[in-house]
């Protein structure tokens, strides 16, 4: 059975992804800043570290004991981009590229969760992953996690061509489910969850593409274990196109309480050092084409499922 080392596998992405691969009977070392995600622990085929990524110690052992290395941990949520730019280079870009080299050195399969951010205000939607990045200017403190993550593929792909490393990149699409925290969706649950208002950035008219959970850690799943899929790059997201007002509207109908909606501007929330996105939506056709996937969650199956969980551990408080 094979053995995989996952950074990041207490946090959402990671926690659901570890947990496919241990119902499956692999091994798995998980290594995390804490137990987000105690229940993984009782999995006798789940080893966790505690420490952290910047361990290059602790790093070298689990490459060395793993046959995958998924890097997942990161810094997904978009106010820190804005807070604290310089650890998001430090955990995205310079970790990054230490695991690649342990990777490079060990000859073990990197995966790479990166981020539909590269693509970043590309009018052009659906984006395909041959699509160019639009970036603003590098005073703009939200464009170093697009940028962190792009160094990353660069290196990658720059390792593919010299047949020194297999490894696969998967570009995500506003990801949600049970354990997410601190984004649009949680945030909206939360609230929901409360009867708080739902603050909408802006007229609300940027959209997003909500992708579950389930669908996503299946797509893992088909890329990693398919060595046609090695040294390439998949959009893995669910192409409905969703404005943030019809999100909001979706929660509202979730919600048991009835709850409003409050503008206010992105400035406002987040501060000078952000500019959003207009539109993002993942043309997944070459993932259907490599591996059969189509997402199979819809965004009303997804809440319900998402909100359900929020309730039940609310209760447990
Ligand atoms: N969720 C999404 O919609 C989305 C979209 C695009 C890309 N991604 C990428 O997917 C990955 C996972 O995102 P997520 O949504 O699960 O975020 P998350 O915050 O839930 O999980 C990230 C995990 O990384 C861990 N981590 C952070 N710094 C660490 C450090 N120094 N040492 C060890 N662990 C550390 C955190 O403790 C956390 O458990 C990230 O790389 C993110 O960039 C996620």
């Amino acid at each position: 059975m094979k053995t995989y080392f996952v950074t990041g596998a207490m946090g959402f992405v990671g926690s659901h992804f570890s947990e496919l691969l241990l119902k499956k009977g692999a091994k798995v070392i998980g290594l995390d800043l804490g137990p987000h995600a105690p229940h993984l622990l009782d999995y006798d085929n789940f080893t966790f570290v505690q420490d952290t990524v910047k361990n290059d110690d602790i790093l070298k052992r689990c490459v060395d004991m793993a046959d995958y290395v998924c890097h997942i941990a990161g810094i997904a949520e978009p106010d820190q981009y804005v807070k604290t730019p310089r650890k998001v280079i430090d955990i995205t870009a310079f970790v990054g590229i230490k695991l690649i080299e342990m990777c490079r050195l060990t000859g073990k399969l990197f995966f790479l969760t990166s981020t539909s951010e590269i693509y970043g205000n590309n009018p052009n939607v659906p984006f395909k992953e041959t699509d160019n990045r639009v970036l603003g200017p590098t005073s703009t403190n939200r464009w170093c996690y697009s940028s962190s993550k792009a160094i990353l593929e660069h290196y990658l792909m720059a390792c593919a061509h010299a047949k020194e490393l297999d490894s696969v990149i998967v570009r995500l699409f506003n990801v949600y489910g049970p354990r997410l925290r601190g984004r649009v969706v949680a945030n909206y649950l939360e609230n929901a969850l409360q009867g708080k208002n739902l603050i909408v950035h802006g007229d609300g008219s940027q959209t997003r593409s909500f992708t579950y959970i389930d669908d996503v850690v299946d797509a893992f799943d088909r890329l990693i274990h398919d060595e046609k899929c090695f040294n390439e790059i998949f959009n893995v997201g669910n192409p409905v196109e969703t404005s943030i007002l019809e999100f909001a509207k979706a929660v509202q109908k979730v919600s048991d309480k009835p709850i409003d909606l409050e503008y206010m501007t992105h400035a406002e929330y987040y501060g000078k050092s952000y500019e959003d996105i207009d539109r993002r939506v993942p043309d997944v056709s070459k993932l259907e084409k490599f591996t059969g996937w189509v997402p199979t969650t819809t965004l009303e199956d997804g809440l319900e499922k998402t909100f359900a969980y929020m309730k039940a551990k609310a209760a447990e408080k």
